[in-house]
């Protein structure tokens, strides 16, 4: 049959790793992202929306959804004290009540046993300057993953990954010289920086029924940045 994953931004370089081993897996792919994904494939269906403005139309979703993963963030990088508070505001609005938005939406079609996957950021376990922003929203969704997953269990899981710089689009600004990129390859104990299917193989596994006895952990994913010293 296939489990239905529901993955919001799909655009993300990690979610194309992710969606790849899915359909490979035999499973079915809800996509959501504000631009478009070219894919052919009968298990592949996409929806353009931007989730901060419309909810997801009924009929663009499957009557029962096994998995999701919700992709959408920032790294908003500010000395704190030109820190405004509407970035702040516009940090939670993208990291924490989009997700919040879409969990409460798909909530009754999740199927006993399935998984909701979140992502928060070595920032929240490892002070680094300039980002109070990003620690603040992550920090949120630390907090939502692990409250939820008591009030969803046993039903469904509740997990999240945080990964240090990882090379996505997102994080292209801070990699897009040979210089930048081997400076943050040597901040990390693994002396590389993260690629796309280091996060896709974890959120795959915990999308899968081989993780059935894991919920309300953030797993860090960050070539021990936040745990070792070197
Ligand atoms: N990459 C890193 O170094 C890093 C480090 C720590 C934490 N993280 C976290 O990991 C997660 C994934 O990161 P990433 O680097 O893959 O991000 P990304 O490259 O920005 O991908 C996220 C995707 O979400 C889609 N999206 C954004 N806003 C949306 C909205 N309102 N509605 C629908 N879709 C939306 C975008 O596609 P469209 O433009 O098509 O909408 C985008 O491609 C984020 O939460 C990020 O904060 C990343």
């Amino acid at each position: 049959m296939g489990k239905n994953i529901l993955v919001i931004g799909s655009n993300s370089s990690i979610a194309k790793k992710l969606i790849d081993m899915e359909l490979k897996e035999g499973n079915h792919i809800f996509s959501i992202s504000r631009k478009g994904f070219e894919l052919e494939n009968t298990n592949f269906h996409h929806q353009i929306l931007d989730v901060l403005e419309e909810n997801i139309p009924e009929d663009f979703l499957p009557d029962s959804i096994d998995g999701m993963v919700y992709f959408p963030g920032t790294i908003n990088l500010k000395p704190f004290k030109a820190l405004k508070q509407n970035v702040i505001l516009s940090d939670i609005r993208i990291n924490v009540l989009g997700a919040v938005n879409v969990i409460q939406q798909v909530l009754k079609k999740l199927s006993l046993g399935s998984s909701v996957l979140l992502f928060s950021s070595v920032a929240v376990r490892l002070g680094m300057p300039y980002h109070s922003s990003v620690a603040i929203s992550k920090g949120a969704v630390e907090g939502l993953t692990i409250s939820l997953a008591s009030e969803l269990a046993p039903k469904v899981r509740v997990n999240c990954v945080a990964p240090s710089l990882t090379s996505t689009n997102m994080a292209s600004r801070f990699i897009d010289t040979e210089e930048k990129l081997n400076s943050m390859k040597n901040r990390h104990p693994l002396k590389s920086i993260g690629q796309p299917e280091d996060l896709a193989y974890l959120i795959s596994y915990l999308l899968s029924d081989k993780s059935k006895w894991v919920t309300g952990q953030v797993i860090s994913v960050d070539g021990g940045l936040s745990n070792l010293k070197m």
